[in-house]
């Protein structure tokens, strides 16, 4: 089992969303002890932006089959996790545009998905679920577009077929109780990993 992290907790260890990914890693690996643990942080990857001249560089490698190139080793390395975990903390009602870019890095017609005859695409993805762990300084409620975006994109097109949430809620509300919300989302990560 390869388990994927993909690490958006931009602050580092100073991240409350990165020990609630920390504390589920740990589980699952406890459960799964022959499981491979990947981690792809955000803040460590440098790769520029996918403007038109990086697009037109893509398609034209797409194009003639040749996926060797080192842009598409990201995608391949999604496509081969078992599981995927994604932390990030909850900006700007979703999530650091670090992870729109790696997502953009990953969406690759002819790698994580292929169009079948009818012109549906059909995921490439080997991961039948995805856990997303966030926390929030107020409360997401309905406005939770971070992950529902990540439903969207890795469920239609990379062909995830399950989703996990989890997270902990009015960190940054004065008086809030911190650890005991991390708490209370490390309750539901236990109760995610007796699925997983
Ligand atoms: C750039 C930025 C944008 C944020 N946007 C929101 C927001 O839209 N809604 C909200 O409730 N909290 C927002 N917050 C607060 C964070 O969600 C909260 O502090 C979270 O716990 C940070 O996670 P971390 O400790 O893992 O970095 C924002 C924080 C930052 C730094």
């Amino acid at each position: 089992m390869k388990v994927l992290f993909v690490n958006a907790c931009m602050r580092g260890e100073k991240s409350r969303t990165l020990i609630l990914c920390r504390d589920y890693l740990q589980k699952l690996k406890e459960k799964h002890p022959e499981a491979v643990m990947e981690e792809v942080d955000l803040n460590q990857l440098e790769f520029e932006l996918q403007t038109g001249d990086v697009l037109e560089y893509r398609d034209a490698l797409r194009h003639a089959d040749d996926f060797d190139n080192e842009m598409f080793d990201l995608a391949k390395q999604l496509i081969a996790a078992d599981h995927v975990v994604v932390g990030a903390p909850y900006w700007d009602l979703s999530f650091p545009a670090a992870l729109k870019n790696y997502l953009e890095r990953c969406s690759v017609d002819k790698l994580t998905f292929v169009y079948n005859e009818h012109g549906v695409p059909v995921g490439q993805c080997r991961a039948e679920a995805l856990t997303y762990i966030t926390t929030s300084g107020g409360f997401i409620g309905d406005l939770n577009f971070g992950f529902d975006y990540i439903k969207g994109l890795c469920g239609v097109l990379f062909g995830i077929q399950k989703f996990y949430f989890a997270s902990a809620e009015g960190l940054d509300i004065v008086g809030a109780d911190i650890d005991a919300k991390l708490e209370e989302a490390g309750a539901k990560l236990e109760e995610i990993v007796r699925e997983i």
